[in-house]
């Protein structure tokens, strides 16, 4: 491997030393542009990807500083190349100020080439280090963007950490945590992360396919095996062979299914329903559940073998109440979000609103948060969100009742009650426009107007 040695741009008007600099410095392997007009030095920095931009103060088109000034001003920090400023005795003062706007070191003159080539260097090894820095930091947004995981808590920058050393093995992890949490956010970052990602991620929702049903789901079934069972079909583990397979609501799994899934995980082998041979996998598993499964297992009503061959792993995600420094940056993640997908003009939250959003206790945690900003950022009618905005599900009905309420009913009603109060105040209580803003017909409008006795 060799060596990357740099990019240096040489800025100094007296041509003799620019060259006898020049080549010193090529003689010493690195690769140099001279220029003796700092005008155009300025543009080459601009234009050219240069490590260092070694340049003289005192020159009669822009001064060294004036340069590394305008330079500094223009460029952002993880773009720019490390800055060294020649000077004589005289104007040492400009090149300690020459350090201030960011310049990395000075040489005055006059420096034995031994010096400049020790400094060169020093000043070269900075700029790989910025590199590197700045490429890894841009790497890890990337990857928080492709996950879509939000939140600065140590609880969830250790689950981040987790689920990126646990996506280098096939190991088995369990993921527990409330309703809305973000289990499932989470199995999808592991599998997009591991090597298996360009193979299938196939989720099996236990607790919404009938429990008749699940098995054949599960491990397929051949033809004829039950009534009504007219063709043969593939297993959700078949088809999830070489990637992962997602077992969400796992909590709800009856006890014959759980022995049969056991099976599966300690010998990657199964027969489809009916079938005769034995079909062998090679996949990883993640479950998730919001249920207690340890005490299930307390209670009987999970076995004890097969908690234990699913949590070889174990991710539990925090209800949103327990950190609520997630808080302002979720709400900054979903107004972007539905701003761009709605095409609405919301670009920011109040104060009051924030505060609110932080005190409320979120049962339905990151989804309710989300739908709550959803809703707001459709309903708003300005670009800054207030606590009207944000109050329309559980923060209302909180204040009334001490309690969240999640019936549909009253909730859908409240934001129709909203929407056309929104919607009149819009139109200055003219009700022809308010039913146009709303797209109905003004008996509709006059027909709600009654039902819910506004003015
Ligand atoms: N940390 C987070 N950053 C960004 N979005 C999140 C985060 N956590 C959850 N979400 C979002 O909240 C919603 C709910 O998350 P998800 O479906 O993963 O929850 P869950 O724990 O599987 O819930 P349930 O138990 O109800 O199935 C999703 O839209 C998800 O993208
Ligand atoms: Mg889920």
């Amino acid at each position: 491997m060799t060596a990357r040695r740099g990019s240096i741009l040489l800025i100094d008007d007296e041509e003799k030393i620019l060259k006898a600099l020049g080549r010193a410095l090529r003689d010493a392997g690195h690769e140099v542009i001279e220029c003796s007009n700092p005008r155009s030095g300025q543009k080459l920095l601009a234009e050219r990807p240069i490590d260092l931009v070694i340049v003289d103060n005192v020159m009669p088109q822009l001064s060294g500083l004036e340069l590394i000034r305008e330079y500094v001003g223009s460029t952002p920090e993880g773009e720019r190349a490390q800055i060294l400023m020649m000077t004589a005795h005289a104007t040492v003062e400009s090149a300690l100020e020459a350090m201030k706007l960011g310049a990395l070191d000075y040489l005055q003159k006059p420096f034995e080439i031994d010096e400049l080539l020790v400094v060169v260097r020093r000043a070269l090894d900075h700029q790989r280090l910025r590199t590197e820095y700045g490429y890894l930091r841009s790497e890890r947004d990337e990857r928080f963007d492709n996950y879509g995981i939000v939140g600065s808590s140590r609880a969830i920058q250790e689950i981040i950490a987790r689920a990126e050393r646990v996506a280098e093995t096939k190991s088995t992890v369990l993921i527990t945590g409330e309703t809305g949490t973000g289990k499932e956010l989470i199995a999808r970052a592991i599998h997009n992360r591991s090597a298996q990602r360009d193979m299938p991620l196939i989720r099996v929702n236990c607790a919404a396919i009938p429990e008749a049903l699940l098995e054949s789901e599960l491990f397929g079934h051949v033809r004829g095996a039950f009534t009504g069972a007219a063709t043969s079909k593939k297993g959700k583990f078949a088809l999830a062979d070489g990637g992962t397979i997602f077992l969400d609501e796992i909590g709800t799994m009856s006890p014959a299914l759980q022995s049969k899934l056991l099976r599966v995980l300690q010998e990657r082998e199964f027969e489809p329903l009916g079938a005769e041979r034995t079909e062998r996998v090679d996949l990883r598993v993640i479950a998730a559940t919001n249920r207690d499964v340890r005490q299930m297992v307390a209670e009987g009503r999970f076995q004890e073998d097969l908690f234990y061959r699913l949590n070889v792993i174990p991710i539990v995600l925090p209800p949103l109440r327990e950190r609520r420094e997630d808080i302002p940056a979720l709400v900054d993640h979903f107004v972007r979000k539905h701003a761009q997908r709605t095409g609405r003009r919301v670009e920011r939250v109040d104060e009051g609103a924030r505060a609110a959003l932080r005190q409320y206790d979120w049962p339905g945690n990151v989804r309710e948060l989300e739908n709550t900003i959803e809703r707001a950022v459709v309903l708003s009618s300005g670009p800054v969100l207030t606590p009207r905005d944000v109050s329309v599900i559980g923060a209302v009905a909180q204040q009334s009742s001490g309690l969240p309420s999640l019936k549909l009913r009253p909730n859908i009603e409240w934001v129709e009650k909203e929407t056309i109060r929104r919607a009149l105040d819009a139109s200055r209580g003219i009700k022809k426009e308010a039913a146009e803003l709303m797209g109905i017909s003004q008996r509709a409008l006059s027909y709600y107007l009654a039902k819910y006795r506004i003015e």
